[in-house]
């Protein structure tokens, strides 16, 4: 198709011809919210670089919850800050901990609203590593175990559905085998299966107070320079019983996501993560770039790259554009 008999310009010249050849449409249905849930009565702490968000307790959380649902906005995960740390990371599946005791208030007042718990114990360690550490190193066999028990515990507190963030290998298969064992064979796994190392997450280990003590997640997380790497990430998890698969941060993995939908046929997640929202709201802040548009256009890439879902900090004010 060559100039002069094909114009591409012919099928652009009107909104109505526009909305006739869209091929990628964004819906409220796509969007899932992370929440931070913290111990206490009526907190709500701002988290300064994720503008209009906030550590909240229970009720507040809920409030917000009620929020999303009117919104349209189909599910959320909540993350937890513990009122205490310790090696084993036990707050993270203690049935009175912060994300049960949220997980039970939720379904209790907005039932229709999924609700996605992170399973990881980085908020729930004193060392801030996703698995347990022995000898200075990230002990991934010994950490199986406390993340299914992790997950265990939210199911029972009336999870939907489990989302492992921690990167250990083989989790998936352990967290699906317990929930088996214990009559959750209904909750689904979104798995964090191709997780990178990124700095984009600087705001949310603010938010959810998780940075690491000593060292980094390098012998965990992937690294940003590696695309086939994800693929077999991805494959693991599959054979392990995953039900979603995920791939985290979403812009600057566009590729990754793009590669993923074609080589996995499983539903596809994709995280729209701390630092890509704050990078956002601080361009905005300073008049640089129009947030909504941003916003908006930053959403259609990660679907048009190929995921079928999208957590991101925005969901709430692109599902009121959406149906606005
Ligand atoms: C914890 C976890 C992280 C995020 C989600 N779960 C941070 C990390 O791996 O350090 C990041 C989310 C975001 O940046 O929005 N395992």
């Amino acid at each position: 198709m060559l100039f002069p008999e094909y114009r591409a310009r012919r099928m652009r010249q009107n909104e109505a011809f526009r909305r006739m050849v869209r091929e990628t449409e964004l819906s409220v249905n796509d969007l899932i919210l992370p929440l931070f849930a913290v111990e206490g009565r009526d907190v709500q702490n701002p988290i300064p670089s994720m503008p209009g968000h906030c550590q909240m307790s229970v009720e507040h959380l809920v409030a917000k919850v009620r929020e999303a649902a009117a919104a349209g906005v189909p599910a959320v995960i909540l993350f937890g800050l513990p009122d205490k740390k310790d090696p084993l990371g036990t707050r993270a599946y203690a049935a009175d901990g912060i994300v049960q005791k949220a997980v039970r208030e939720v379904k209790q007042a907005v039932p229709d609203m999924a609700v996605i718990t992170d399973v990881c114990l980085c908020q729930y360690t004193d060392h801030g590593h996703c698995g347990m550490v022995a000898k200075g190193v990230i002990d991934n066999d010994a950490s199986l175990d406390l993340l299914a028990k992790t997950a265990l515990s939210h199911a029972q507190a009336g999870a939907d559905m489990v989302a492992p963030s921690d990167m250990m290998d083989g989790r998936v298969a352990e967290i699906r085998a317990l929930l088996d064992d214990n009559g959750f064979t209904h909750v689904p796994v979104m798995a964090y299966s191709a997780k990178y190392c990124s700095s984009f997450y600087g705001p949310f280990r603010e938010a959810a107070d998780s940075a690491p003590q000593f060292g980094d997640r390098r012998t965990y997380q992937m690294d940003p320079a590696n695309a086939q790497e994800a693929l077999r990430e991805a494959t693991m998890d599959v054979e392990e019983g995953a039900d979603i698969i995920m791939v985290k941060p979403a812009l600057p993995y566009l590729d990754i996501i793009c590669r993923l939908r074609e080589e996995i046929d499983l539903p596809l997640a994709a995280y729209n993560v701390s630092g890509e929202f704050a990078m956002i709201k601080a361009a905005a802040a300073k008049g640089w770039i129009d947030e909504q548009r941003v916003m908006m256009e930053t959403l259609t890439a990660i679907k048009r790259a190929g995921a079928d879902m999208i957590l991101t900090y925005f969901a709430i004010d692109a599902a009121r554009r959406l149906k606005g």
